[in-house]
Order: C-alpha cells, then sequence, then structure tokens
C-alpha cells in the first residue's frame, strides 16, 4: 500500500517511524515533513491546506491511505473533500469529518456533545457578546479558580485559568472583544477541576475501538510545572495511575458514550480521538477532545505499539477494527522534547544540531527541522527534536533518555529536565 502523512511535527515523524515499519507499505510519503520524516519515506513538497494540491500528489502518486497529523485539515473538512469526490472517494484517509472534528474545533460544540450523552465533564457556560452580562453574573457564582475557554482554534493558547473575580470578568469582555480573534467570540466558562491529567488514545471506525497507550504531558517550559505553556516538553507512557479500574471507568463512562454519540449525530469517524482526562480522586472527567494524536505523546506512545500500526489503520478505514491484533509493549517511555531557546516565545531557526552519530539506544522523533543548503540539520521550529527511551520502569527510561538528550547540541538547546519524576511517587 501507498501511504502518505499529512504535517511535519514530531507526531508525523513518529507515525511515519512506526509505519515504515510495517510489511503491508510499499511507498510512504510525508508532506511536507521535515528533516527526519525524508529518511523514513520520500517528503513531498505541498501545502496541505490546498486540498486540490493533496488531490493532485494522491492521484498522480497512487496513493492508497492517507493519515492527517494535525487538527487544521480535519476541522477544515478533508475528510468530507475526500468522500464528496467521485475520484478519491474510496481512498482510505484516517480523520474524522468535519463534524466530528468539530469537537476539537469548537469547544462549546464539545461541551454540549458530552452534556447530552452523558460524558462526565467539568459544568459549564457559553457566553457570546449577546448574553455577557449573564456570563459576567454566572462568573460570581462560581469559585476560584475561574476557568475561561475561547471556543474555536487558538493554538493551544486559547484556555485561561485566573485566580481573581474581577481578572476573570476583565478576561472574559476581553476574549468577547477578539482577545483571540473570531477563535473567542465564543468563551465557555468551565468549573474548575482539581486532579491530575492524563492524554487517553483512542482509534475508532466508528463502531468499534482499541485504546492506544496512554500518555502523561509536560505543557510547561519550565521544570517543575512552572513558566508559559507550550504545545508540550515532554511525555510518559504508560501513565502509573492509570489502573486496569481507572481505564474500565474511562471505557464505560467516556469512550463507550462518545462512540454512541457520533452515531446517533450521523458523525463519519474513522480515526483518533485524544481524551484529556482530569482525574479527579479516581474518576475521569473530560477537559477536551482533540481529533488526532498528541505531540509529544505520540512519539513515545508509538514506540509502545508492538502490532502493525498499517494493519490497524486499514482495519479502522474498513470498520474492522474488532477483527485486529493489538499488542502493546510493557516497557515505560520517556520523551523529552528539545526546544530552540525563547521557545514559546520569539527564538531564532537555522542553528546547526549536531551529536547525531553519539547517540544510543534511544528513538529521535524530529520535529522542527530541516536541511540547509549546505545539506546540514538545521532547526526550523520552537520544538524542534524528541527524544524517546524505553526501560523497565520510568527512572530507568529517564537516565537513558536524558545520556541522549545531553549529545544533541545547537546554540539556545533548552529542555526540561524533569519530565516523569513527578510519577516516581505513585
Ligand atoms: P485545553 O486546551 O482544554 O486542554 O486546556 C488547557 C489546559 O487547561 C488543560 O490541559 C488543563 O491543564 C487546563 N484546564 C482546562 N480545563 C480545565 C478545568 N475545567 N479544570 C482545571 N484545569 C483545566
Ligand atoms: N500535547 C498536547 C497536544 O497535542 O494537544
Amino acid at each position: 500500500m501507498n501511504i502518505l502523512v499529512l504535517g511535519s511535527g514530531g507526531r508525523e515523524y513518529a507515525f511515519a517511524w512506526k509505519i515504515a515499519q510495517s510489511e503491508l507499505v510499499d511507498k510512504l510519503y510525508i508532506a511536507p515533513g521535515n528533516a527526519g520524516t525524508d529518511a523514513v519515506g520520500e517528503n513531498l513538497v505541498i501545502n496541505i491546506a490546498d486540498f486540490n494540491a493533496v488531490k493532485e500528489t494522491v492521484l498522480k502518486l497512487g496513493i492508497e491511505m492517507v493519515v492527517v497529523g494535525p487538527e487544521q485539515p480535519l476541522v477544515d473538512g478533508i475528510v468530507d473533500f475526500f468522500k464528496n469526490d467521485a475520484e478519491l472517494k474510496d481512498i482510505k484517509i484516517i480523520g474524522p469529518d468535519q463534524k466530528g472534528a468539530q469537537l476539537e474545533g469548537s469547544k462549546a460544540f464539545a461541551k454540549a456533545f458530552m452534556e447530552k450523552y452523558n460524558v462526565p465533564t467539568a459544568s459549564c457556560f457559553t457566553v457570546t457578546a449577546a448574553n455577557l452580562e449573564e456570563g459576567l453574573q454566572y462568573l460570581t457564582t462560581q469559585k476560584a479558580p475561574y476557568v475561561l475557554k475561547a471556543d474555536g482554534l487558538a493554538a493551544g493558547k486559547g484556555v485561561l485559568i485566573i485566580d481573581s473575580l474581577e481578572e476573570a470578568q476583565y478576561e472574559l469582555k476581553d476574549m468577547l472583544s477578539g482577545k483571540f480573534g473570531s477563535a473567542s467570540a465564543k468563551v465557555v466558562i468551565e468549573t474548575f477541576l482539581k486532579g491530575i491529567e492524563v492524554s487517553m488514545f483512542v482509534l475508532t471506525d466508528g463502531e468499534h475501538y482499541v485504546v492506544l497507550p496512554e500518555a502523561k504531558d509536560y505543557k510547561r517550559i519550565g521544570d517543575g510545572d512552572t513558566g508559559l505553556n507550550t504545545g508540550g516538553m515532554g511525555a510518559v507512557s504508560p501513565v502509573p495511575f492509570v489502573t486496569p479500574e481507572f481505564v474500565e471507568k474511562v471505557e464505560t463512562r467516556i469512550i463507550k458514550p462518545t462512540i454512541q454519540g457520533l452515531k446517533e449525530e450521523n458523525i463519519d469517524y474513522k480515526g483518533f480521538i485524544f481524551i484529556g482526562l482530569m482525574n479527579v480522586d479516581g474518576d475521569p472527567y473530560v477537559i477536551e477532545y482533540n481529533v488526532r494524536m498528541g505531540d509529544p505523546e505520540t512519539e513515545g506512545v508509538m514506540t509502545r505499539i508492538d502490532s502493525d500500526l498499517v494493519a490497524l489503520l486499514d482495519a479502522c478505514a474498513q470498520g474492522r477494527l474488532n477483527e485486529v491484533e493489538y499488542q502493546t509493549s510493557k516497557n515505560t517511555s520517556v520523551t523529552v522534547m528539545l526546544v530552540s531557546g525563547g521557545y514559546p516565545e520569539d527564538y531564532k531557526k537555522g542553528m546547526v544540531m549536531t551529536g547525531f552519530e553519539e547517540l544510543s539506544d534511544c528513538i529521535i522523533a524530529h520535529a522542527g527541522t530541516k536541511f540547509n543548503d549546505k545539506d546540514e540539520v538545521v532547526t526550523s521550529g520552537g520544538r524542534v527534536i524528541a527524544v524517546t527511551a524505553h526501560g523497565k520502569n520510568i527512572e530507568e527510561a529517564r537516565a537513558k533518555a536524558y545520556q541522549n538528550v545531553e549529545k544533541i547540541k545547537f546554540e539556545g538547546v533548552n529542555y526540561r529536565h524533569d519530565i516523569g519524576l513527578d510519577l516516581m511517587k505513585f
């Protein structure tokens, strides 16, 4: 099978790395990819926001399966574009249709869906300019901290958690007047959930599902969870508090009602669901749905799936996920993201990277990397490269991951030193 992965980050590298191991693959393409993906497949220079360009490539190269990495093409309707096109309708495409992508694309849609299908989540109130006064009043009935969420996609920055009522009221007004552009024309005020977060991943064909390895993500830039939010600075899988009993609760209370809801809403969903959960005293509550895999969680999770990913994706596309064999590794993976100095604010690009030949017993996933005109690997983004190592426990995996992290050099390199430390107490 010829397969095309859309995207250019560490997540897409991890997909490509795993897909390349399958005997079911003939040719693997990544568009636009990065300096690493070009070694596991072939990079294609196309703008993935231009669906006609994607179509032309798919037909020209005889691509039989498309794996959509990021959320934007899904929210923009790439799956519907394929299904409604006479020449593309039989191509397998992994991801939900545009309506399903609203689970990530609109927080208000996701909250209404969860309420309708009794999926446990924080209670909430949706505000627009038309009912601002009610929104300000609602805040006075809530306890601090106050959680304000821009309805639409805001590059991971649209959630504010605020300690004072006055500031929350100020921010609510500011968001409705365009703080995050049209993404915050609608704002969801949510009750604060106190607990530990975990990212759970499901692959569904709309009827059946497979629960993939879970992971814990480290969102803040600084050690000890300090500083600004980022796309994610590291990940650990499995997560010690995700016991079989906890997974059972997630399946019964969240995954099954979610899939039932997809069916009742006539949503065509053949793809990944990333459920951001809060574990509140042993009970799971949904913080958010994403309609794609997490980054950097995927960089760890893919290394823990022993089964053939292409066989899983093929079964997913054909609605027979109940028939596949699925096995995961008992190892623990620790993933550390190396980022450009200054990230998540301004940072320099084009820094030459060295040390690759000294790495051992780890898997590196290129994210923001490219080749310069001297064919050197240079940085080209904020999150540059993810190093994943396996061990029999977090301690062992951490030690191996950090030994390798220290060998990769580029000017301004930064990373967190505490990935996994908080989980060692469980
Ligand atoms: P989201 O973009 O919805 O994932 O929110 C970003 C982050 O805000 C989450 O990863 C949580 O750490 C935090 N968060 C979101 N909603 C809540 C909530 N209801 N209670 C506590 N923390 C939250
Ligand atoms: N690591 C969180 C995300 O991918 O949204």
